[in-house]
């Protein structure tokens, strides 16, 4: 039987946060969100305010907050993209290390710490990659490693595109596709490296649960998929043609960088350390997450 743990939150209304919380408190957990807000329970990496009172007691901080990427980045939306994570990290980190306690911290990164164009693949060994997201993650990341060295664990989920009907990549896709206007994304070779909903949320309480988890995990589902390949899936799941692609030199004008970073993106990423562990993925094939996630 688990031991019932007290688990803090952030970023809990996201995409990932919501899911990942009820299965939390399905498992008997105590849940608490830590939401941005000036009051009682809340804390806002822009002004630097945190209601420390909510680390009291806790075992485990998952730590997911972050502004959206999937935006154009204009110069803005960057420096919000970097400082809600560097920022946020550093004021949690902060308020942990004033505390005698030493909870587990489990917290979101992403595979863009790997760049976004390289067709090698990649595990947790491999080094930092080029781009704006690249740097993101390796700042996000470095503001969190004080914490191992005070003697907490700390394990960074470096997380794929996430499937899921209700947000993200995906749901941003279903409006064409559905009426069968979607088709390959770009040429249709890059490599996608994806998870699907339902195995990002099993990553979290895998990491929550098993205490020989540490450092960074690539959360990415072991078999990656060409844009070709995702597309027709996809397609096959709805019951709809995929021939319309969507021409690379359309989504660089739509979104700029952002398209060519995330989009576009190209990156094989193996899960050596969750393989290691034994995780079992519900979906290992795109065609069963997307039959699972679209039934
Ligand atoms: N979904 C994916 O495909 C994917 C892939 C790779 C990495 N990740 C990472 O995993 C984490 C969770 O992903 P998600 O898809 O659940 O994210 P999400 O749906 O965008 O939610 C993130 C949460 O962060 C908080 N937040 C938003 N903007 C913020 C800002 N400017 N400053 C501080 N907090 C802010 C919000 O919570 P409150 O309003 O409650 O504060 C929001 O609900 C993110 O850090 C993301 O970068 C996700």
């Amino acid at each position: 039987m688990l031991m019932q743990k007290k688990i803090l939150v952030t970023g809990a209304s996201g995409l990932i946060g919501q899911e990942l919380c009820k299965a939390l408190e399905a498992q008997g957990h105590r849940v608490q969100g830590l939401a941005r807000g000036s009051g009682p329970g809340c804390w806002d990496p822009s002004t630097g305010f945190i209601d420390t009172t909510v680390l009291e007691g806790v075992d485990t901080v998952v730590h997911l907050a972050g502004e959206n990427v999937a935006q154009r980045w204009t110069r803005s939306a960057k420096r919000e993209i970097r400082d809600s994570r560097v920022k946020g990290t550093k004021l949690l980190m902060d308020a942990m290390l004033d505390r005698e306690e030493r909870p587990d911290l489990i917290m979101a990164s992403g595979i863009n710490y790997y760049g976004f164009a390289d067709p090698e693949v990649k595990d947790e060994q491999s080094p930092l990659g080029k781009g704006f997201l690249a740097s993101v993650c390796r700042d996000w990341e470095a503001t969190a490693s004080p914490w191992p060295k005070a003697g907490g664990r700390l394990v960074m989920l470096r997380t794929g595109i996430v499937l899921s009907a209700k947000g993200g990549a995906l749901a941003k896709m279903l409006p064409p596709f559905r009426l069968g206007l979607g088709g390959t994304i770009g040429n249709g070779r890059q490599r996608m490296s994806w998870i699907s909903i339902e195995d990002i949320v099993a990553v979290y309480l895998r990491a929550v649960e098993d205490k020989a988890l540490k450092g960074p995990v690539n959360a990415v589902a072991p078999n990656s998929v060409s844009g070709t390949v995702f597309a027709q899936e996809l397609g096959a799941a709805l019951n709809r043609p995929t021939w319309l692609p969507t021409p690379a030199f359309a989504l660089r004008l739509a979104f700029g960088v952002m398209a060519k970073e995330v989009i576009l993106s190209d990156m094989d990423i193996k899960p050596r350390a969750l393989e290691v562990s034994g995780f079992t993925w519900r979906h290992l094939e795109i065609r069963d997450a997307f039959r699972s996630i679209l039934q």
